[in-house]
C-alpha cells in the first residue's frame, strides 16, 4: 500500500526508505549530513508544465514568471530557465541573480513596494519586460531615473484589488489595509499623465491576491476587476494595454495525507489542503472576461493581449524537501493543568537539526509541513512525538506550542525513534532556504538537486565556522 504522501516516479518508498526520482535520500545525508534540502529538477518542470497549461485556456499568449522570492539558490534559477520559464524578482538583488543566472531582460518582471534608484537603474538599462510599479511617486523615480539614463522604462501598475482570500493573514496581499500596489484611481490618473512620456511604456496592470488562495474563484475577481480597469484606462486615457499580471498564488495541497488533516481546524485544514488546477481557475476566469467583454463590446481590449502570471510556491513547494537528523531525545511527564499535578501518562521529544532558522515560516506562520521516518517510512507512523528543532527558543517546535490549534499537539512518527535517525519534512521547497539564516551561529543547509538520469547534484555548499564571520570587520 503507497503512502498518501508518494507520488509517482518523484517521492517514493523504495527498501523502506525514502526516495526521491530514485535517489536514496538517507544515502544523501550519510554523505552529506543534515540538514540536508532535496530538490526535484523533473518534479520542478512538471509544475511548470502543469501551470503552462492555463495557455491552452486562454487563446492569447501566457508569460509565466517564476517568483524567485519563493527560492532562489542560483542552482534553482538555472533549472527554472532551462525548463523555458521566466522570472519574477523583487529586489536588485534578486535582478542581479535572474542575469547571472542567463535570463535575458524580456524574461525578467521586477516587483517590490520600495525600490531603489540603483534597483530601478539595473532594470532600464536590461530593459526588463515590466517594472511592476507600487505608488504615484515610485512611477515619477522611474520616469527620471529612465529619463537620465536616455531610455525608456517598460512599466505595469500594481493596483488595490480588495479581494480578500481565506489565507493566512500574513499572506493577504491585495486588501486595502494590504501594503502593496496603488489605488485604481491613482492609476487612472497615472495613464493620463504619462501615456505620453518618452520615458515609460504603460504597458500593463497588475495584481498579487496573496499566497496559498484557497478559492480558484479569487482569479475570477480578479481579473474581472482588472478588465473593469482596463475598460476605465481605455475610455479615460485611450490607452490600450499589452498585458495584464494576474499574479501568483496558487497552492499546494499540505494535507496530502489524510491522518493529519484531521487535527486542524476547519479553517486551516481548508487553507493546507487547497488544491486545485491553476489552469481550471485561469480558464474560468478568461471565459468570464471574454463573455463580459463581448456584453460590453470592448472585446477589442482582449486582442494581442499578453497574461502573466508569477507562481512561487506551486512551482517549488512540493519539489523540495528538508532532511534533519534527531540529534537528541527525552520524556517528561505531561503536565496537567487543571490538576497542577504531573499526569501520568509522557510525552516523548525528539529534537532535530532543522529549526525556524531554516523554515521560518514554521514560526511566522505556523506553517504545517508533513513529517516522515526517511529510514522507516513504510512502518506506521502513528506514535505521537513532541518534535521541536534546535534553537534556543521556546517558538522553535513543530507542534501548537500557544494552545491555539493552528497546528497538531504532537507529530506522528514510527515507534521507538532514536538519535540518530533521519527524518524528512516534506513540500519544503518554498519560502525555506530562500527566508534563512544563521541565528545561534548555525550554518545554512547544502542543497542538492536531482536530475531526471538519477544524479543528484550539489548546487549549495553547506557553510562553514568562517561563514558565521565571514563579513563582521572587527
Ligand atoms: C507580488 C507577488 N507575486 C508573486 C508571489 C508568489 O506567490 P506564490 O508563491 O504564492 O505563488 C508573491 C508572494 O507573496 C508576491 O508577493
Amino acid at each position: 500500500m503507497p503512502q498518501p504522501w508518494e507520488i509517482d516516479n518523484f517521492l517514493e518508498i523504495k527498501n523502506g526508505r525514502l526516495h526521491v526520482n530514485g535517489v536514496d535520500a538517507v544515502e544523501l545525508t550519510r554523505e552529506h549530513g543534515t540538514p540536508l534540502f532535496v530538490y526535484s529538477e523533473p518534479r520542478l518542470r512538471h509544475n511548470i508544465e502543469r501551470l503552462k497549461k492555463a495557455a491552452e485556456r486562454i487563446d492569447r499568449p501566457l508569460k509565466l514568471c517564476y517568483a524567485a522570492k519563493a527560492m532562489s539558490t542560483m542552482g534553482i534559477l538555472r533549472a527554472v530557465k532551462d525548463a523555458d520559464c521566466d522570472i519574477e524578482v523583487n529586489s536588485g538583488g534578486e535582478l542581479w541573480k535572474a542575469l547571472e543566472a542567463g535570463f535575458t531582460g524580456g524574461q525578467i518582471i521586477f516587483n517590490g513596494t520600495s525600490k531603489e534608484v540603483w534597483e530601478i537603474e539595473m532594470a532600464v538599462e536590461n530593459e526588463i519586460y515590466a517594472i511592476q510599479v507600487d505608488s504615484l511617486f515610485e512611477l515619477s523615480l522611474i520616469e527620471q531615473t529612465a529619463e537620465g539614463l536616455g531610455k525608456t522604462a517598460n512599466v505595469s501598475l500594481r493596483l488595490v484589488p480588495e479581494i480578500k482570500s481565506n489565507t493566512h493573514s500574513g499572506l493577504q496581499t491585495a486588501l486595502l489595509t494590504s501594503k502593496f500596489g496603488m489605488m485604481p484611481d491613482e492609476a487612472f490618473d497615472a495613464f493620463r499623465k504619462y501615456k505620453n512620456s518618452p520615458h515609460l511604456n504603460m504597458a500593463g496592470i497588475h495584481l498579487h491576491i496573496g499566497s496559498q488562495n484557497p478559492d480558484p474563484a479569487a482569479y475570477t475577481e480578479a481579473f474581472r476587476m482588472l478588465f473593469d480597469s482596463m475598460m476605465r484606462i481605455n475610455a479615460e486615457a485611450g490607452v490600450k494595454l499589452s498585458h495584464v499580471n494576474l499574479g501568483g498564488g496558487f497552492p499546494v495541497n499540505y494535507l496530502r495525507h489524510d491522518a493529519a488533516a484531521s487535527q486542524f481546524p476547519t479553517e486551516q485544514r481548508e487553507m493546507f489542503s487547497a488544491d486545485f488546477e491553476p489552469a481550471d481557475a485561469i480558464g474560468n476566469a478568461w471565459t468570464e472576461v471574454k463573455n463580459f467583454a463581448a456584453d460590453c463590446n470592448t472585446e477589442h481590449l482582449l486582442d494581442n493581449l499578453t497574461i502573466l502570471l508569477e507562481p512561487g510556491r506551486s512551482i517549488i513547494a512540493d519539489a523540495g524537501i528538508c532532511l534533519t537528523t534527531v540529534r537528541n531525545a527525552k520524556r517528561r511527564p505531561v503536565f496537567n493543568s487543571a490538576l497542577r499535578t504531573p499526569h501520568s501518562a509522557f510525552d516523548d521529544w525528539l529534537l532535530t537539526d532543522a529549526g525556524f532558522n531554516i523554515l521560518l515560516s514554521m514560526e511566522t506562520y505556523k506553517w504545517y509541513y508533513h513529517l516522515i521516518s526517511a529510514e522507516r517510512a513504510a512502518e506506521e507512523h502513528n506514535t505521537p512525538y513532541k518534535l521541536a528543532g534546535p534553537l534556543c527558543d521556546g517558538g522553535d517546535v513543530y507542534f501548537d506550542h500557544e494552545g491555539s490549534g493552528r497546528l497538531p499537539d504532537h507529530r506522528l512518527l514510527p515507534e521507538n525513534v532514536e538519535p540518530g535517525e533521519i527524518l524528512a519534512l516534506l513540500n519544503c521547497g518554498a519560502y525555506s532556504l530562500a527566508q534563512a539564516m544563521q541565528y545561534n551561529g548555525r550554518f545554512l543547509p547544502p542543497v542538492m538537486l536531482v536530475k531526471e538520469n538519477k544524479s543528484a547534484e550539489m548546487i549549495r555548499r553547506r557553510e562553514s565556522l568562517e561563514d558565521l564571520v565571514q563579513n563582521d570587520l572587527a
